[in-house]
């Protein structure tokens, strides 16, 4: 929130820049966009409604956007859901789908979509200077929305509250909506509940823990089954920061614990130090923040919250594939800001305490729905790499690539990708296994144009644990952006990149001795 800019100084950004728009992450059509909200699946249909300014390509005059989608690929938009006005901003926020009409806002048999919104007031409305939580309901189906007259449902007298996420919860004395909400610049999130999501009663607080060296925004909570066993469920706390994300600026951090209808307990083993990570000594706070659980290691996934209502319990997530940091110079136009894959999370105890997994979701059908999503352009099932280089497929305009590889990195020095690189050599984006250090590194330093920023050439990197000594990695680049998925996604590292129009070539390589590549697979999209 302290990040944001002045939107009249901003220059708009380039025009030639229609070959940035990725192919499988969603962009909106010509305007700015920022965090998911109110994901939620019904009837057949993903809903993803966004943080978005209707009338520009920079943060401000916030609304809710909105688009829909079968298989969490292709994505189709529709009309602003739910807009700002001369009183209220339309802050991030949740949806349910509230079945037994508990609002009243819809009939037993046709259950209204309710949004939970933060109503950011403006300087002549009668809260002015609060954020405040707010309702809106559908009963269409999620394509047109009605504010409350009874707004707002839920106030702290606060400036920084804000960001609801509601789901269902059914304690011993009944169905409850339970709230977690932050108060973000005091690195806590708060949590109520309500049987009609418009009378809300304080449960408790969590935080600060943990990364607290910004604002705490956009939480989410979730129970999963360890390892898929249902008498074993922990309960996730996502919480986004900003700044202070492990990569710098902002990021997504989660808990492990115990949700008991009222209080959240985290397991000790997701706590990095008693007291958090606020040691006046920077290197023992970047030491600190390494301990603690991030969803993404990247510099480019922020404000990631879950699909609600989503069948057979599973647990899908969607993140702002963006950085506060730069977030309103990136170098596209009319469009700015795209989302990251869905991706599904699982918890599992395999490697010690419980820990989240993360898949992206890459099933579905092409666009004619005739054919999967991706088709295999390439698999080599063994070979050996000895200071030398293998290439791949070239990324190709309009498409998107997942390249699959399992290496055993034998007594090479470094194992690396290079991506969206140029003929010569001199650019590229990097992604580097190094073995003595036993982390996974994404630089982007040369990866094209950098320069709209001072923050945006970077390396990030995170530690990773090799399996049997094999390095499992899943890489997907579509246009502006690398998501690497590793070691079946307990490992996730999120980056954009601005490539030159000439810089398409992907290439492997070992150095410094020899590896062998026990399987490498190129898909794109059909
Ligand atoms: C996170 C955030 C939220 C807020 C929204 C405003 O990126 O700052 O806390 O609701 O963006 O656009």
């Amino acid at each position: 929130m302290t990040t944001f800019l002045d939107a009249a100084r901003l220059e708009p950004g380039p025009a030639e820049t229609a070959r940035f728009r990725p192919a499988v992450h969603f962009t909106a059509r010509d305007t700015w966009l920022n965090d998911p909200n109110g994901l939620v699946f019904h009837d057949g249909l993903y809903h993803l409604f966004f943080q978005t300014n209707p009338y520009g390509n920079v943060w401000g005059n916030m609304s809710w956007g909105h688009a829909t989608s079968r298989d969490l690929l292709h994505w189709t938009e529709h009309p602003v859901a739910i807009a700002c006005d001369e009183t209220e901003d339309i802050f991030s926020g949740s949806v349910v789908v509230d079945h037994g009409n508990t609002s009243g806002f819809g009939t037993a048999d046709a259950p209204p979509l309710v949004a939970i919104y933060t109503s950011a007031y403006k300087a002549t409305a009668e809260y002015s200077g609060t954020q405040a939580q707010s309702l809106a309901y559908s009963i269409d189906g999620g394509m047109t929305w009605h504010k409350y007259g009874g707004n707002p449902v839920l106030s702290r007298n606060s400036p920084h509250f804000r960001d609801p996420k509601v789901f269902r919860y059914q304690g011993e004395d009944g169905a409850w909506w339970i709230m977690a909400a932050v108060e973000a610049q005091h690195q806590r999130v708060v949590f109520y509940r309500s049987r009609d999501l418009k009378s809300w009663e304080f449960l408790s607080g969590f935080g600060p823990a943990n990364a607290d060296q910004g604002e705490w925004e956009c939480p989410d909570l979730f129970p999963l089954a360890v390892d898929g066993d249902p008498d074993n469920l922990k309960w996730v706390l996502i919480v986004n920061v900003n700044p202070g994300a492990v990569a710098g600026g902002s990021g997504g951090q989660y808990f492990v614990g115990q949700f008991d209808g009222v209080r959240f307990i985290p397991d000790p083993g997701s706590l990095a130090a008693p007291d958090g990570v606020s040691a006046l000594d920077s290197i023992k706070a970047a030491a600190a923040l390494q301990q603690c659980l991030w969803l993404d290691w990247g510099r480019d996934c922020y404000a990631s919250v879950s699909f609600t209502n989503v069948p057979d319990g599973r647990r899908i997530i969607i993140g702002w594939m963006n950085n506060w940091d730069y977030a309103n110079q990136l170098p596209t136009s009319p469009w700015r800001s795209s989302m990251t894959l869905a991706r599904e999370v699982r918890l599992t105890a395999a490697h010690g305490p419980a820990r989240l997994v993360q898949q992206p979701v890459l099933a579905g059908h092409s666009a004619n729905e005739e054919q999967p999503a991706f088709k295999a352009l390439m698999h080599v099932d063994s070979f050996d790499l000895q200071d030398s280089s293998f290439q791949l497929p070239d990324a190709e305009p309009r498409n998107a690539q997942v390249i699959e590889a399992e290496v055993l990195p034998g007594n090479a020095r470094r194992i690396e990708f290079r991506l969206f690189a140029d003929t010569g050599g001199s650019e590229g984006t990097v992604l580097r296994f190094d073995p003595d250090s036993s982390r996974l590194v994404l630089d982007r330093r040369r990866s094209g144009d950098t320069r709209f920023h001072g923050k945006f050439a970077s390396a990030e990197s995170a530690p990773l644990v090799l399996e049997d000594g094999v390095l499992k990695l899943q890489i997907v680049v579509d246009h502006c952006s690398v998501e690497v998925f590793a070691q079946g996604g307990s490992v996730v590292l999120t980056d954009l990149v601005f490539p030159g129009a000439q810089a398409r070539e992907n290439w492997l390589s070992a150095a410094g001795g020899h590896a062998t590549i026990l399987k490498l697979t190129v898909s794109a999209l059909s």
